[in-house]
């Protein structure tokens, strides 16, 4: 039998350029989708999966991030004070108390494997898994990382989380050169960052969803700095299916990029349709603006 995955690394020390301002004080993974932040959809993904120990990858400049997931008294004792029994339970439950929050520091940004990296004395010698919390996953009951951490007991080797993507936008991702596909299930021949299309072995492309075997570390730590000069986790992932057998999971779930904009309000929009309070008023909101009778006068110049 497999040994179970207790750890999931959170590696949240990027600088997120490309939402500044924004996150010129604040880091991206603190941007709300609806009313949650980022990174607390990741953790409770995580902790849906069975996940006991999040370990948050940050920066000098991330420490809202330590700060939401620790105990606010004052805040607790006013909505205690006040009545707001409903808003405190919010508050409590942002972790459950069986799980622990443990932060490293990246001290500089030197990329996804670096941040990975960090992690090794935490992690130690067990297979862990990798959540980028930019990479918001919609998937009804089953969590991805759930589905994958099952895969996982199966096959006791690394996996990674891909999706489907149009083939013109495979130099985008880390894509993945298939072997012998069976189901949602595929070996993993090779993995070559952003690959141009007239190159890419398929259009399967590496998301932020990973179940890695411990011998990830010796190869982060040997790697030279790859693209951008930066330690490239795809780079290590290379190098590890030398040695052993990597499969690429083709998860069940809609994927939003909220690392860009233009993800970041796709998923604003259909979590808001899909929250009990706010779904019938943002409706008809979105119906009498943007409808077919709509008022709205964009609408109107663009037809
Ligand atoms: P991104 O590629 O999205 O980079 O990182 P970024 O810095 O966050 O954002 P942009 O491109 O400048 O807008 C993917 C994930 O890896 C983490 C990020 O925090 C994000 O969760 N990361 C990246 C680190 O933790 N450290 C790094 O050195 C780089």
């Amino acid at each position: 039998m497999s040994q179970a995955i207790k750890k999931a690394v959170f590696p949240v020390a990027g600088l997120g350029t490309r939402f500044l301002p924004a996150t010129k004080a604040n880091p991206k993974e603190m941007l709300p989708i609806v009313d949650k932040p980022l990174i607390q959809y990741a953790a409770e993904e995580a902790v849906h999966a069975g996940i006991k120990d999040l370990i948050f990858v940050t920066s000098s400049s991330k420490r809202a991030i330590e700060d939401h997931f620790d105990k606010n008294y004052e805040l607790e004792a006013e909505l205690e004070k006040k009545g707001k029994h409903e808003l405190l339970q919010i508050v409590q439950e942002v972790v459950p108390s069986d799980v622990t929050c443990v932060y490293v520091r990246q001290p500089e940004a030197l990329g996804l494997g670096h941040a990975v990296l960090c992690a090794q004395p935490v992690v130690g010698d067990e297979p862990f898994a990798v959540i980028l919390a930019d990479d918001l996953i919609n998937c009804g009951g089953n969590s991805v990382l759930g589905q994958m951490i099952s895969v996982f007991s199966d096959r006791a080797t690394s996996i990674l989380g891909v999706e489907e993507v149009p083939p013109e936008d495979t130099d985008k991702y880390g894509i993945v050169d298939p072997e012998e596909i069976n189901g949602r299930i595929t070996l993993v021949r090779n993995i070559v960052e952003k690959p141009a299309p007239a190159d890419a072995r398929s259009n399967l492309a590496v998301v932020g969803r990973y179940v890695l075997t411990p011998a990830i570390f010796e190869h982060l730590i040997a790697i030279p700095r790859g693209a951008g000069g930066e330690i490239q986790l795809t780079d290590a992932i290379a190098r590890l299916l030398q040695d052993e057998k990597v499969l690429a999971y083709r998860f069940e779930g809609k994927r939003y990029d909220c690392g860009n904009k233009l993800g970041y309000l796709q998923a604003t929009v259909e979590y808001a349709l899909e929250h009990p309070d706010l779904r019938d008023a943002f409706l008809e909101y979105l119906e009498t603006e943007f409808g077919s009778n709509g008022k709205n006068p964009l609408r109107i110049i663009n037809d």
